[in-house]
């Protein structure tokens, strides 16, 4: 039987402009990380799996999880940071990790099963953290392929899997998250493409311990069951909230393929209605186009 668990939505808050108020005054996240008050919120499931770590400052969190992996010590670890100082995202991209301002946060998990049943893994996890976002601060989050958050047309966050190979019948991976929770627009300056965070996006201030532990709890649920189900169920939710789907899009590449975007298989690869026919994507950059405009 699926259980993946669908949101209530509260009341949602989702801002006209993405920025009204950005910029305008710094919003303080008055409550740091605390590993206290994450616990506190944590599922009896949650609490049966992670091992939380909190730190102050890392180069990246996905890099602490590598860590333990080393160790021996990888799968159940789930390691949380104020600052990252080498925060980095998809493509080489670097992770914008201001101190104090967002959600930094990174899990080991050991899959049974081959590596080939987890191509929709970070599609899957893009969706459990949609769902725990949502739950917490009431936006409408979209899921933009192959693994943005977005809120309206702004990124709001990102997941970055790094595979780490196959040991003992597992397959070792790093499940980094990070979410724009309340970072100021001087603290964003340097992101080169559109971005939100959550408390902009919904208009309330967002206790980053309870969004944690959302997360915690969602993740915990989610890879449990794909590791005995496998990505499909959450493919279905992410489908749900495909930002691209109908929309004017190119894939970057060469060559580029442009068309229509057209949801995404089960294999989490992005599909895409050509003049020539429908074609499959695995890998790569998604803009929309829009008016001559790439977004
Ligand atoms: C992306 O959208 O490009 C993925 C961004 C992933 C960022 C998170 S923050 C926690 C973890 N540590 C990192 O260095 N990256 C991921």
């Amino acid at each position: 039987m699926m259980t993946v668990k669908l949101t209530q939505k509260k009341a949602a808050g989702q801002s006209d402009n993405g920025g009204s108020s950005r910029g305008m005054m710094r919003r303080v996240n008055a409550l740091s990380l605390n590993p206290t008050a994450i616990s506190a919120r944590l599922t009896a499931q949650s609490i049966a799996i992670w091992q939380l770590v909190v730190k102050p400052v890392v180069t990246s969190t996905n890099d602490i999880v590598r860590d333990y992996d080393a160790k021996g010590e990888g799968h159940g670890v789930a390691v949380m940071a104020e600052e990252q100082t080498r925060g980095r995202g998809r493509r080489g991209r670097i992770w914008h990790s201001p101190a104090g301002a967002n959600l930094y946060c990174s899990s080991g998990w050991h899959f049974s099963g081959p590596v080939e049943a987890l191509s929709g893994l970070s599609l899957s996890v893009g969706a459990m953290v949609a769902e725990a976002a949502m739950e917490v601060c009431g936006a409408d989050l979209q899921l933009k392929w192959p693994n943005d958050l977005y809120a309206g047309d702004q990124k709001v966050g990102g997941v970055l899997i790094e595979m780490l190979g196959a040991r003992d019948n597992a397959q070792s991976a790093v499940i980094g998250i990070g979410l724009n929770v309340s970072m100021s627009a001087d603290d964003g300056a340097l992101i080169d493409r559109p971005w939100t965070d959550l408390a902009t996006a919904s208009g309330q201030d967002i206790d980053r311990n309870e969004l944690a532990s959302a997360v915690l709890n969602q993740l915990a649920e989610g890879l449990v069951q794909i590791d005995q189900q496998g990505c499909v169920p959450w493919l279905n939710l992410w489908r749900r909230r495909d930002y691209l789907k109908g929309r004017s899009i190119v894939i970057d590449g060469s060559p580029p393929v442009a068309g229509i975007a057209a949801g995404v298989s089960d294999s989490g690869a992005l599909l895409i209605e050509t003049e020539s026919g429908r074609q499959e994507v695995s890998g790569g950059e998604a803009s929309v186009l829009e008016m001559g405009a790439l977004r």
